[in-house]
């Protein structure tokens, strides 16, 4: 036996050998540059040479190891591949024909296409390849503002140039500063069928970020890997398609010019990952259709690529403050309890929310009656306490007789229908079988409108938060199954969780108004969002919508905040949260935090007091847990627990301003909320992987506790002036720097950026409160060898108001600082409202003493300075400081 093995094996060895030796242009081909020909399971040597490609063993590879490894079947040099057979120049576009001789292994190539290419503006290009026979799905650009951007006039402006390479074809996109490709097809052939799409480029770094939506870290290392999309039910896992499709990605050269890279195709689609290092994207429709953006600084870059999908919502200003939710109240009593009994230990606390179990029979657009009589009473209660309520829906609409929604929803011809019959598809959510929405319809806008101001007339909900929208569903496809067509049944399925894309959710061969689900999936929660939005705007009048979305695709950050889904109450997913939320903020949806304290799994109190402080950072703030798991609210933990959490809860209150002024900025310039490291400090490559520490803003650097039982923390400090926050102690640097900082359970540890000037507000217990209290600035200089000096900036609105902006109803003030005083000047005033400067705080101003302070000219006597510390304190008593008027003090 053991011999007829070893003849196997040698055998074996031996057809691969000779297999690779016959074709030359498998050879030399090193295993790090080998791009996958057999992509899908399976792989062996007789199909993988019927496709025309090498098969042999990776070079100093022993064994066959997990399938995300070096290929065995990867493409020759000599893959038949597209040439250039016409080229066409106009304006600001090139178009290219080329074509193939013949088919390979793929059913249905299209062996004649056409490339378009962009010039888009200085820093953005476009590129197409379409099928120039016949049309072929595209994504509708979603950006509200999409023409706001000027076009180019010449293209010899541009900060990129374009090489293409006749036979084979492959584009190259090259930065001009320096000569270097940022994107290079030549890695491997182009194949381009009817449902199977592929190309790849080699990357600038082996380090990259982006790619979501996916559970990982910030930065992704080139080596052999893959990202799946098709949107998903599924509490966060790693190496799993998730609730969201981002296929963005951005890369850092070594000189660390940023660039970017968004592939504008909502179909199934897996991105691999080689070490070469290079990605290759195999889509199953539409149409290659990705854009590069040229930055230099990553934050350019996602100034680039928001203003293509569109900007983050301005949010209301409510929304910045506290949530607190949980599946399974189960009664308004309990619910009354819980709404009590924090309000009662005094913690800031702005907006409560109810789970499905707060429904009747889990009927959206109802409440139960029965179990939660007093809910009204409640939402009422909650308003009158300057607080607000936030309801959940799920798309999925129960077909139970004499339900309004669904009777209604049938008349309108809302519903996606099966296949070949012109009936709702039916599937199972939470109240039983439903129906599913077509929010691409406009009937449905109309219809989604009625439902939710038919609740709104019972119930005042002051945002909606729209779940299971991926869209979910119990069974796979619907009740009835599939048609098992080409759409359920591609002939490639990327990897998707359950193998096949009706897995959870509705068939893809289920017509949409627009098209089929197969090719609109990807944004079924996007398109959810737009209809939801577009009824609470008309709802709640001239007031900014407040969703929250749990699917989201390129642009739905202009509708909608999102949380990151079903995470656990472990240590390991709150550090999730961080890569989370740095990723969204790329991906243009800066509102954005995960279930704090945990969804699922009782959660502990050290856990839990750990989450509050970091969560406390995120843009979007919810302790939110699943029906099963222990009460997580503020107010059940100990006396000790509660007072660590009220302080990290003042202490955002108190930094709203400075966050708001983040949004306002987010909406406008496309900056991020929230930003890693290598945002601010690009040339500091220590900074490039960080993701246990991020930035709020350009000045606050967070360095949370991540691991239970820790009471010092490790942290990276690039070369910088950083102050405590609280104390205004600075921290002695001469270069970038990793230091181990005390961090006892009581606090969070908090470092304002030198050169920067935070506005805040007094904290109360709602925003509502707290809005009307005076402001305060944290000055913190930075220290330079010739000067010290500090900037910022604030932006002041109603909070609520749509229009704001446009309107020039807002405020907008600027503060100057250096060792010797602080100006403030008003740059915008069209929102009359009194805001009071009540103190003021400057860190690292070292002299000896500080014998007087004037204010406007005048002398004023009620400051404290401490020399030891290089802190100074002026509190204004008695004088009448208003922001809108233009001050300044100067102090000696
Ligand atoms: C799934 C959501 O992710 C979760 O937050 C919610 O509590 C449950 N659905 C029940 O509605």
């Amino acid at each position: 036996m053991l011999k007829i093995c070893i003849f196997l094996l040698i055998f074996n060895q031996l057809v691969i050998f000779a297999a690779w030796g016959a074709n030359l242009q498998c050879d030399k081909i090193s295993n790090i540059e080998r791009f996958d020909c057999f992509p899908e399971y399976g792989s062996n040597q007789v199909e993988c040479e019927r496709r025309g490609c090498c098969w042999s063993p990776p070079i100093g590879h022993k064994k066959l190891t997990n399938d995300m490894d070096t290929p065995y079947c990867f493409f020759p040099k000599d893959f038949p591949n597209y040439s250039v057979v016409d080229k066409q120049t106009q304006s600001n576009t090139l178009t290219y024909t080329i074509e193939k001789q013949n088919s390979t292994f793929r059913p249905n190539e299209i062996l004649k296409l056409q490339v378009k290419i962009t010039f888009d503006t200085k820093t953005r290009l476009r590129v197409q390849i379409t099928d120039p026979s016949k049309h072929r799905f595209q994504v509708p650009i979603f950006n509200r503002e999409f023409k706001a951007y000027p076009k180019l006039n010449n293209i010899d402006e541009t900060d990129y140039q374009i090489y293409i390479n006749d036979n084979p074809f492959y584009i190259k996109i090259i930065r001009k500063s320096n000569g270097k490709a940022i994107f290079d097809s030549s890695v491997a052939p182009l194949i381009y069928a009817d449902q199977y799409i592929q190309f790849s480029t080699r990357l600038i770094n082996n380090i990259f970020y982006g790619i979501g939506e996916h559970q990982d870290s910030l930065s992704h290392e080139a080596t052999w890997n893959r990202y799946t999309f098709w949107n998903r039910d599924i509490a966060p896992t790693i190496n799993t398609n998730l609730y969201g499709t981002h296929p963005f990605y951005m890369s850092l050269d070594k000189q660390s010019n940023a660039m970017g890279f968004y592939l504008l195709n909502s179909n199934g689609m897996d991105i691999n990952v080689n070490p070469t290092p290079a990605l290759t994207f195999i889509t199953i429709g539409g149409i290659v259709d990705f854009y590069v953006y040229l930055g230099p600084s990553p934050s350019d870059v996602i100034a680039q690529h928001t203003e293509l999908i569109g900007r983050s919502q301005m949010p209301q200003y409510f929304t910045l403050g506290f949530h607190l939710c949980r599946w399974g109240y189960f009664t308004s009593d309990k619910l009354y309890d819980v709404i009590k009994r924090n309000r009662a230990i005094g913690i800031p606390y702005d907006v409560q929310w109810t789970d499905i179990d707060a429904m009747s029979e889990r009927l959206d657009w109802t409440y139960d009656k029965q179990n939660f009589t007093l809910l009204p009473e409640i939402v009422r209660d909650l308003h009158e306490h300057g607080q607000y309520y936030v309801n959940i829906i799920d798309p999925a609409i129960s077909n139970t007789p004499n339900y309004y929604p669904y009777e209604s929803g049938v008349k309108q011809n809302v519903f996606i229908k099966q296949f070949d019959k012109d009936e709702p598809l039916i599937g199972v959510v939470w109240p039983g079988t439903t129906a599913f929405p077509d929010f691409t319809n406009p009937n449905t806008t109309q219809w989604w409108l009625e439902q939710a101001s038919n609740f709104y007339d019972i119930i005042k909900y002051d945002g909606l938060w729209i779940d299971m929208n991926e869209p979910s569903n119990f069974v796979d496809g619907s009740i009835n199954g599939c048609l098992g067509d080409r759409y359920d049944e591609p002939p490639y399925v990327p990897r998707v969780l359950g193998g096949a894309l009706n897995s959870r959710t509705v068939c893809a061969s289920s017509q949409q108004y627009l098209s089929s689900h197969y090719n609109l999936h990807n944004m079924y929660g996007h398109f959810e969002a737009i209809a939801t939005y577009h009824a609470l705007r008309s709802i709640q009048k001239n007031k900014r919508p407040f969703i929250l979305t749990r699917s989201s695709f390129g642009g739905t950050g202009q509708y909608a905040a999102h949380w990151s889904g079903d995470n656990r109450a472990t240590w390991e997913d709150l550090y999730y949260s961080i890569p989370n939320m740095l990723s969204f903020n790329m991906f243009g949806i800066s509102q954005v935090g995960s279930d704090i304290c945990g969804f699922s799994g009782d959660t502990s109190e050290e856990l839990c007091v750990r989450w509050m402080q970091l969560g406390s950072f995120y843009p979007f703030m919810r302790n939110h847990n699943d029906d099963v798991s222990k009460d997580q609210d503020p107010a059940v933990f100990s006396k000790v627990a509660q007072d660590i959490m009220k302080k990290a809860l003042m202490t955002r209150y108190a930094l709203l301003p400075y966050f708001y002024n983040l949004f306002y900025k987010s909406n406008q310039f496309g900056e991020t909320v929230v930003r890693p490291l290598f945002f601010e400090f690009p040339n500091d490559l220590e900074t490039h992987e960080i993701d246990r520490q991020f930035l709020v803003g350009p000045a606050l650097l967070v360095t949370p506790v991540l691991n239970q039982g820790e009471e010092k923390v490790n942290g990276y400090f690039p070369n910088e002036t950083w102050y405590d926050y609280k104390s205004g102690d600075e921290l002695k640097l001469t270069k970038g720097e990793y230091l181990t900082l005390e961090a006892p359970i009581t606090d969070t540890n908090v470092h304002v950026r030198g050169g920067h000037i935070i506005p805040y507000q007094h904290p109360s217990q709602t925003t509502k409160q707290s809005r009307k209290n005076p402001f305060g600035l944290l000055v913190a200089l930075k220290q330079n060898a010739t000067s010290k000096f500090a900037l910022g900036s604030m932006y002041w609105d109603d909070g609520e108001s749509l229009d704001s902006i446009d309107t020039k109803n807002y405020n907008y003030f600027n503060f100057l600082a250096n060792e010797n005083g602080l100006i403030g000047k008003r740059v915008v005033y069209g929102y009359e409202s009194r805001m009071i400067l009540s103190d003021l705080k400057v860190y690292g101003l070292d002299k000896t003493s500080v014998s007087q302070v004037l204010i406007d000219g005048q002398f004023y006597d009620n400051f404290d300075y401490d020399s030891d510390k290089h802190v100074l304190r002026i509190k204004f008593f008695n004088v009448n400081m208003l922001l809108k008027d233009t001050f300044d003090i100067i102090w000696s």
